[in-house]
C-alpha cells in the first residue's frame, strides 16, 4: 500500500472521511473524492503534500469516468481503490421518486462498477493493486422490503466482488467487502429521514470511527469485513432460517422506521 495512492469515494462524511483520517494520519498518499468539497479541503490543509481533492458528482457516470481520466493525466497510481460512495432510499417502492433511485443505482453500483473496471487496467499492468467495495450487512440479506432498491444494490457490489475476487485470484489485486451494519452517520438521516425512530432504538449503531478502524485493521486479510459481532451474527445467523422469515423481520424493521 506504500507506492502511489489511496482513492476513497465519499469521503466527505462518515465511513469514508473517517477511513481517509486514518490514513491520512499514517502519512498516506491520497486522493479523496465527494461532491462537498469544504471536509476534503480541510483535510488537505491539515495534512499538507498528502492529499489531492476531487470534486465529482458519482450519480452522474461522465463524472465518474472524468475522476479516472483526471488522475491518469496527472499521472497519478491508484494502489488502492475504496468505492465507500453510497446513499440509500426509504419508502414502499411504489411511492419513492424513481429518479431518486437511478441517481442510487448509478452512485452505489455503476460508478463502483466504472472506476473498478478503469483503475483494475492500470493495477493489473502493476500486477498490484486493491480494492475494496463498501457493501452492507443489507448486501447478504436476502432481499429488504422498504429499501428494496437499496438492499439489491448492495447485493450486486457483494456478488460483483466475490465474482471478480475469484477471476483475479492469480493476480497481485486483492478484492475486499466491507460489510458494516448500523452506522451512525449521515446516511441514517438521508436514506430514512429520519434517526429518532424505533428502529434506530432496536439496533446496535457503531460509530464511523469504529468501523473505519476496523477496516484498517483488517483489510489487508480481509476478504469479507464484517466490524461488530451483532453484524456478524446478522450475516451467518440469518442463513439458518428461511429466506421468507428474514425477509419478513427486515419489513417489520424496516416498517417501523416510517411508522416513528
Ligand atoms: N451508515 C450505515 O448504517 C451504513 C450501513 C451499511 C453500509 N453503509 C454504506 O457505507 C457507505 C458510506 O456511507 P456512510 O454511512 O458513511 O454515509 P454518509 O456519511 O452519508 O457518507 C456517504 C458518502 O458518499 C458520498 N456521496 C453520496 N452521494 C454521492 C454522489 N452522488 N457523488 C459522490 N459522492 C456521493 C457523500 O459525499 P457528498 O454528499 O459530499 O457527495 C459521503 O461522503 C455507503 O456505501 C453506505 O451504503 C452505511
Amino acid at each position: 500500500m506504500n507506492n502511489g495512492y489511496i482513492l476513497i469515494t465519499g469521503a466527505s462524511s462518515g465511513i469514508g472521511y473517517q477511513l481517509a483520517k486514518i490514513y491520512a494520519q499514517k502519512g498516506r498518499k491520497l486522493i479523496l473524492v465527494a461532491r462537498t468539497l469544504a471536509p476534503l479541503v480541510a483535510l488537505q490543509q491539515q495534512y499538507v503534500g498528502n492529499i489531492e481533492v476531487i470534486q465529482a458528482d458519482l450519480s452522474c457516470l461522465e463524472e465518474a469516468k472524468h475522476v479516472y481520466l483526471f488522475t491518469q493525466k496527472q499521472g497519478w497510481f491508484i494502489h488502492t481503490l475504496i468505492n465507500n460512495a453510497g446513499v440509500g432510499l426509504l419508502g414502499d417502492f411504489t411511492q419513492t421518486e424513481l429518479e431518486e433511485e437511478i441517481a442510487m443505482v448509478n452512485v452505489n453500483i455503476q460508478s463502483l462498477m466504472i472506476l473498478t473496471k478503469l483503475y483494475l487496467q492500470d493495477m493489473l499492468k502493476m500486477n498490484k493493486g486493491h480494492i475494496l467495495n463498501v457493501s452492507s450487512v443489507a448486501g447478504e440479506m436476502p432481499g429488504g422490503p422498504q429499501m428494496a432498491v437499496y438492499y439489491a444494490t448492495k447485493a450486486f457490489v457483494t456478488s460483483f466482488s466475490q465474482g471478480l475476487r475469484y477471476e483475479l485470484r492469480h493476480t497481485g489485486i486483492n478484492v475486499s467487502i466491507l460489510a458494516p451494519g448500523p452506522t451512525l452517520t449521515n446516511f441514517v438521516k438521508t436514506a430514512t429521514g429520519t434517526e429518532n425512530s424505533t428502529l434506530f432504538a432496536m439496533l446496535k449503531f457503531q460509530t464511523a470511527e469504529t468501523v473505519a478502524q476496523y477496516t484498517e485493521k483488517h483489510l489487508s486479510k480481509g476478504k469479507l469485513i464484517i466490524p461488530g459481532f451483532w453484524n456478524k451474527l446478522m450475516v451467518y445467523g440469518h442463513r439458518f432460517l428461511p429466506r421468507a422469515l428474514v425477509i419478513a423481520l427486515i419489513n417489520r424493521i424496516q416498517s417501523s422506521k416510517k411508522a416513528s
